[in-house]
């Protein structure tokens, strides 16, 4: 690819795509070329080659979610992973200013278990419809309905609904975390299909939120998933527990987004179809070269408000910190912390 002649504008930045640019970017475009076209990365790589020399100016370490897009996954994050391995990780960075490419909950969490370091997130609007469906007095109303039965709190939620709340969990430990309170009933929030589809692998009773749903991946249905296993013999189907209970009955495994990606890692099927967001697929495709990916997929308006040239500014101005009562953030850890010492 000859350099382009072109200038990329962020705010009052202008980058060119110089041939310095294109040689030190060059490794990075070779992960990624399945996935990017040229002409895009004539746009991307002068913002990704300027995020990554102001990391190291500002000793800043970008978290990123596996549905970050792939220019921002394979190509500015120093850690990728789902939300139990941000949080892990976010533990254990040692640079003074996290960048949390992801949603907002993923980085009040980060925040809750760092308060001493400068926790950033590209775009502050980047929500999610699960953390927004219940609030710290819906928890206590239901707390008052089931006296003494405890609160497992998915980490899709705001601060103040941790901070009421038992234990927390991911997609990726709900079965442990549940399994560890010792008790024959739990009350999960807020999402209900997760809810679902965990009490069916765990022997214990579990009342749930009727309001919480995530509404991408709420959108498949199984006679979705079974047109494309009609029109792809053999396809391997791998859905998020975030899908409705249908959905994941009809899958040939669910998991969070890390284990999603591990069982394509390490069973290389000819063909998969992975049931969540757009992003996922595309960042395991570029990792999984010799995989075929039939995808169907839903994408996160949330998520995608996250862009590389919202880093960019975010790294380069300090702005978007975000911020937590300490008095809040220290009752929200401990539920952070307990589900952490589970698994
Ligand atoms: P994971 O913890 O599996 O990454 O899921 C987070 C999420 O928001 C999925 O929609
Ligand atoms: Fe929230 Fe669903 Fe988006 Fe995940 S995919 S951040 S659960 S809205």
């Amino acid at each position: 690819m000859a350099a382009v002649e072109q200038t990329v504008t962020t705010d009052d930045l202008v980058l060119p795509f110089t041939d310095e640019v294109k040689a030190r970017t060059a490794p990075l475009f070779d992960k990624v070329k399945n996935q990017i076209d040229e002409l895009d990365w004539v746009y991307f790589a002068p913002l990704i080659d300027e995020i990554n020399r102001l990391k190291k100016e500002k000793n800043a370490v970008i978290l990123a979610h596996n549905y970050q897009t792939p220019e921002i996954y394979h190509c500015v994050a120093d850690v990728v992973g789902d939300s139990l391995k941000l949080a892990r990780d976010a533990v254990e960075a040692e640079a003074d200013t996290i960048v949390l490419c992801g949603v907002h909950f993923m980085a009040e969490t980060a925040k809750i278990l760092n308060p001493a370091k400068r926790v950033l997130i590209p775009d502050p609007k980047a929500g999610c419809s699960l953390a927004e469906s219940i609030t710290a007095d819906d928890v206590l109303a239901l707390k008052a309905q089931y006296p003494g039965v405890p609160v497992v709190t998915y980490v899709n939620t705001t601060a103040e609904v941790k901070a009421v709340s038992d234990i927390c969990c991911t997609s990726g430990n709900a079965v442990e975390v549940i399994e560890s309170l010792g008790t024959d009933r739990v009350i999960m929030l807020p999402d209900k299909y997760l809810a679902a589809n965990i009490a069916k692998q765990t022997g214990v009773e579990v009342i749930t939120w009727e309001k919480g749903r995530c509404e991408v991946h709420e959108q498949f249905t199984p006679e979705q998933v079974q047109d494309f296993r009609d029109q792809n013999p053999g396809v391997v189907v791998i859905a998020h527990p975030e899908c409705t209970p249908e959905v994941v009955d009809v899958a040939d495994f669910s998991g969070s987004t890390a284990q999603m990606a591990n069982y394509v890692r390490d069973h290389h099927p000819d063909k998969v179809f992975m049931v969540t967001e757009c992003s996922m697929s595309d960042n395991v495709a570029a990792e999984n070269p010799e995989v075929d990916f039939v995808k169907p997929c839903t994408v996160c308006p949330h998520m995608k408000r996250i862009t590389l040239a919202k880093i960019l500014t975010t790294l380069r101005d300090g702005v978007h910190e975000v911020d937590v009562d300490p008095a809040l953030a220290e009752k929200a850890r401990g539920a952070v912390d307990r589900m952490l010492a589970v698994k």
